[in-house]
């Protein structure tokens, strides 16, 4: 805006508000006039020709390109779009794309769409990323209302300026941040009941004393701020996702104060490391249309403090992956359960001839009890038939991502209970012959 007009803008104010007080003395409104004119010199002379729409791009949409830190868009998405995507090499062509792409509004610039997305906010922000937002409205702001009335950019042409994403809708959608979430509360949060004896700071002051407050890695009730921690500490590496201390020491390739809590490929390291691997790939922008997004887990599940125990497994199967599937007996069918209602896999310790294991509840996806599963995983009482598989293979060890199938059954068995909870209220059964 020109300070001529600023300037007849100010003075037709002045002159409606005047006339509708009534004739008001002619002094009065020159005064006022001057005034004006004075405040008008006055900030002229502290932003010097900040008012063309060049002067507007070069001075504050350029620099976003140059910025070294990523732009506000981060705070809610992990990777797929950022502010500079947005931004062409020059002043034409990027007014043209993003008015062309629907994201600049000529006619009510203030309500573009494009600050639209700059003015979203989490419902928890930074300092740091409020100033950075703001920043960023702010000059997008006056370089829009300045560019949508200059003629020669109302008349620029896209040419093929390709502005925004260059990756799939699909893919923006899974980087977003409440999906990373979502993925982390599937697969992580699930399982880390599995941990929080040694891990959760309400249950672990013994290894608290022993070995420093970094053992709490599990934080309480707050599945987010456990990732971010796992993220800074680096206990989730997204560089080296194998690497992971979250993956190396329970399964003790990295001396575990705790032992062996998981084996190579089985369900728990499964779903880790899927998270893990997907994280990393999101986070450095690998994915680039739907076709490389991974698959979702086919079921719901989650660790419980249910323990199930097999006695005298044949000690041939030291130190073997040992898979539990239990189905429930439906009385209405008359026939046993499609789909597995809990799961349980772990190594068998043949000096012992045992198997142990908490289980984990599960179901399909998007059925009516996955809901359940999620927000109360128990066991209902009553005649359940338990299918057995032995990684006799050892495939797990070359391939995690293997599954156990027909190969591997060794036998099954049915048999009832009422599931109490609890490490000493364990259902125990005997190994099939
Ligand atoms: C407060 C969180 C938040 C911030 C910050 C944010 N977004 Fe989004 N974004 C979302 C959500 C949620 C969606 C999902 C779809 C929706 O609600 O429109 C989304 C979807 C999108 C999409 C998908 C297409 C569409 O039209 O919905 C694009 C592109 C996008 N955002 C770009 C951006 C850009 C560029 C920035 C930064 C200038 C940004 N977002 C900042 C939350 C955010
Ligand atoms: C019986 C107790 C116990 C259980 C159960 C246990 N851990 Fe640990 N864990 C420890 C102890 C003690 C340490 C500290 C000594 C060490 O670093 O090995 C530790 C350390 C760790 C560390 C390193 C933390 C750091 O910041 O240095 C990670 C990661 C870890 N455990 C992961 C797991 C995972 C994942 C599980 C569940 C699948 C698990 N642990 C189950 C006892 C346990």
């Amino acid at each position: 805006m020109g300070n001529a007009t600023l300037a007849r803008r100010a003075s037709e104010g002045n002159s409606r508000r005047a006339s509708s007080r009534n004739s008001p003395s002619l002094a009065r409104r020159a005064s006022v006039l001057v005034i004006a004119v004075l405040i008008l010199h006055s900030l002229s002379a502290i932003a010097p020709a900040a008012d063309s729409a060049l002067d507007l791009f070069r001075q504050r949409i350029t620099p976003i390109l140059q910025a070294k830190n990523p732009s506000s868009c981060s705070e809610c998405h992990l990777s797929g779009v950022d502010l500079k995507d947005y931004i062409g090499k020059t002043q034409e062509e990027t007014f043209a794309a993003l008015r062309d792409a629907g994201l600049v509004d000529v006619k009510k610039p203030a309500q573009s769409k494009l600050l639209a997305f700059i003015a979203r906010k989490p419902a928890k922000t930074s300092l740091v990323s409020d100033k950075v937002r703001q920043q960023e409205y702010d000059a997008f702001k006056a370089w829009i209302e300045a560019a949508s009335k200059d003629p020669k950019l109302a008349a620029a042409k896209t040419g093929d300026a390709n502005l925004g994403p260059s990756v799939d809708d699909e893919v923006i959608r899974h980087a977003r941040k409440d999906q990373v979430l979502a993925s982390f509360l599937d697969n992580v949060w699930s399982e880390v009941g599995r941990c929080a004896a040694c891990h959760s700071p309400d249950r672990n002051q013994k290894q608290v004393k022993e070995h420093g407050a970094k053992v709490s890695w599990i934080k309480l009730r707050d599945p987010q701020g456990t990732l971010d921690d796992l993220l800074t500490t680096g206990i989730i590496d997204a560089e080296a996702p194998e690497q992971s201390l979250l993956l190396m020491k329970p399964t003790n390739q990295v001396k575990h104060g705790g032992g062996v809590k998981l084996v190579i490929g089985d369900q728990t390291y499964k779903q880790f490391r899927a998270f893990i691997e997907d994280y990393a790939a999101s986070s450095a922008g690998k994915y680039k249309t739907a076709k490389d997004l991974p698959q979702e887990r086919v079921e719901a599940s989650a660790v419980t403090d249910i323990w199930f125990k097999l006695e005298g497994v044949p000690p041939k199967f030291d130190q073997q992956l040992l898979q539990v599937d239990l189905y429930r007996w439906d009385e209405k069918t008359k026939n046993w359960s499609q789909d597995r209602w809990a799961t349980g896999d772990r190594q068998v310790f043949g000096k012992g001839q045992l198997w142990q294991q908490h289980l984990s509840v599960t179901a399909p996806r998007n059925s009516s009890r996955a809901k359940e599963v999620a927000e109360k995983p128990t066991l209902p009482a009553g005649k359940y038939l338990a299918k057995i598989y032995i990684d006799q293979a050892g495939k797990l060890q070359k391939d995690y991502q293997a599954v156990l199938g027909e190969g591997d059954f060794v036998g099954q068995f049915e048999f009832d209970s009422k599931w109490p909870a609890g490490y000493g209220a364990m259902t125990s059964v005997r190994f099939p012959k």
